[in-house]
């Protein structure tokens, strides 16, 4: 294996920059990377290591001629339109949105959950929304015990999680207020700033947002458990990065909480920290930035004889999306399937 040619779609966005980040700091094995963006950005230069890309406009399937895998990670009409493309060319895409996370045909990973859902992927493979990659992650390690038998997740999500606009939007609207200014909300409904909104994404026709909706199709899918009962209640609150998460889960038999933190602490990518006695719990500005799941408070459910309460948080940005698209393409090569394109071509270079 030499090395893979690879192109990122979004490459100027919030997550395609945190992305360009991950693939220097993990010695991504890339032969060749081409950044791509909207026709705003084309030209624009980007340093990623030691070397300066230019990025491009999409002009057509041409684009990724050569590439092994094209990320995208724009927005979900981006998608649809480039990611057929992209297999046309002969590549596989790593899609970040949710375009195509609930198609049959399309894999929808968390490599430590189920990396081997990506073995018969047909080109395409999906990553989860931000809010449901850690749910899974503390699930899965809880069903080493006992089945999961219902959950119930309240979010607290970051306005990263909308995107670099919505970020600024954040941090104008806070000044503002603090110099008794208003300023009209773009990113959002309602203003951010010091509120919480109630409200991610339009609601359906059952009284949930499409959000919440994604949290339980989506959880049911990687858990492959499809009738899952979950409820959860999305909340976009004022914090730069770092989604957090309160779940209560029900399960077919009593598990301690000590049994569960020795479940959590053995999970890859998962770390507990939980020091109650010392005020310790997962936070967001502690832990932006940073690659693994947190869970603190770790407690029985008073309200159920076979509940578990925990508080979850981790970087949206990062194993939200950008690492675990990166760990997706890794458990990729790890299965070998570049090795035939990859054998006729030059030596690899880590960006
Ligand atoms: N933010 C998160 O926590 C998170 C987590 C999981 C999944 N996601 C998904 O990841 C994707 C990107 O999110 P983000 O937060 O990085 O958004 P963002 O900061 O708004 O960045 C969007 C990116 O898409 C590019 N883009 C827009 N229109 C395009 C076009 N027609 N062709 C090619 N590129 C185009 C933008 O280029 P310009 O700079 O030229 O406008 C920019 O690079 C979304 O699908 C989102 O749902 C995000």
């Amino acid at each position: 294996m030499q090395g893979v040619n690879i192109a990122v779609v979004g490459a100027t966005g919030l997550v395609g920059t945190v992305f360009l980040s991950i693939l220097e700091e993990r010695h991504f094995p890339a032969r060749s990377l081409k950044l791509f963006a909207s026709a705003r950005s084309a030209g624009k230069r980007v340093p990623v290591g030691d070397r300066t890309y230019v990025v491009e406009e999409v002009t057509g399937a041409e684009s990724f001629r050569g590439m092994d895998i094209v990320f995208i990670s724009a927005d979900t009409g981006v998608s649809k339109r480039l990611a057929p493309l992209a297999v046309q060319a002969g590549a596989v895409v790593i899609d970040d949105s949710s375009a195509f996370r609930m198609e049959p045909d399309v894999p929808l990973v968390v490599p430590e959950v189920n990396a081997a859902d990506l073995r018969g992927h047909r080109g395409i493979i999906a990553i989860p929304n931000c809010s449901t990659t850690p749910l899974v992650m503390v699930l899965h390690a809880l069903r080493q015990a006992a089945a999961i038998e219902r959950v119930v997740a309240a979010t607290y999500q970051s306005v990263s999680g909308t995107g670099r606009a919505a970020v600024e939007e954040l941090m104008e609207q806070s000044r503002a207020a603090l110099e008794g200014r208003d300023i009209a909300p773009k990113a959002y409904l309602h203003p951010i700033a010091f509120n919480v909104l109630p409200q991610i994404d339009d609601f359906l026709e059952n009284g949930y947002t499409k959000e919440e909706w994604k949290m339980v199709t989506e959880t049911r899918k990687i858990l492959h458990l499809p009738d899952l009962a979950l409820s959860a209640t999305c909340v976009r609150v004022p914090v730069k990065v770092c989604h957090s998460e309160a779940v209560q889960v029900e399960l077919s038999k009593p598990v301690s909480p000590e049994e569960a933190r020795a479940l959590l602490a053995k999970m890859p990518g998962v770390r507990v920290l939980d020091e109650p006695e010392r005020n310790e719990y997962p936070m967001p500005r502690l832990l932006a930035g940073t690659d693994n799941v947190y869970v603190g408070r770790i407690r029985k459910d008073a309200s159920h004889p076979r509940g578990l309460a925990m508080w979850v948080v981790a970087d949206n940005l990062r194993k939200g999306a950008a690492l675990n698209a990166i760990q997706i393409a890794e458990e990729l090569i790890k299965q070998g399937a570049f090795q035939a394109k990859s054998a006729s071509t030059g030596s690899a270079r880590a960006v």
